[in-house]
């Protein structure tokens, strides 16, 4: 995947959203494979995930408005506990539905990032982040994220804000 693919660091992103939403549209029309596809969605969301809290985020942290990132990442954390419960496996009954609700939580969350005039991208945009640099770091961490998903695989996502009692 060349660097020169994508724009910025926007661009990189939306595509990722793209990618994935077309995924959960796979799996809802999908009768085979199923696992397979969830598994992919998965894998996709914990990376892309991953970019998000470890290098996006951060850099904009006191440039955009607070409750905007805050938000982003407790609904990570929300996405994340469904990724990891799919992710171990487990084929039962649920199994479709939370494919299905997580499909909803993440389409809910593209949409605060996208939304025109005030979502987190727009507020980006207004900011003199050097977003090509952060394409750059983005792409980078993500090449490293996809071998490791191809090689070993993916560990579980890690919660960054919300607490499970235990
Ligand atoms: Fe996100």
């Amino acid at each position: 995947m060349p660097k020169t693919q994508f724009t910025d660091a926007i661009a990189l992103l939306k595509a990722d959203h793209r990618k994935v939403e077309d995924l959960f549209d796979k799996f809802e029309k999908a009768r085979s494979n199923k696992q397979k596809i969830a598994e992919e969605i998965c894998n996709e969301l914990k990376i892309h995930a991953a970019i998000e809290e470890e290098i996006f985020y951060p850099s904009f942290r006191g440039k955009i408005e607070d409750d905007v990132l805050n938000e982003a990442y407790v609904e990570h954390d929300g996405v994340k506990v469904l990724v990891n419960d799919i992710a171990s496996g487990g084929d039962d009954e649920f199994y479709d539905a939370k494919v299905t609700v997580l499909g909803e939580k993440v389409r809910h969350h593209v949409h605060e990032e996208e939304r025109r005039g005030d979502g987190m991208f727009a507020q980006v945009r207004k900011t003199e982040v050097d977003l090509v640099e952060l394409r750059d770091r983005m792409m980078a961490r993500k090449q490293e994220l996809m071998q490791q998903a191809k090689s070993g695989g993916l560990p579980p996502a890690q919660l960054a804000v919300v607490q499970l009692a235990a």
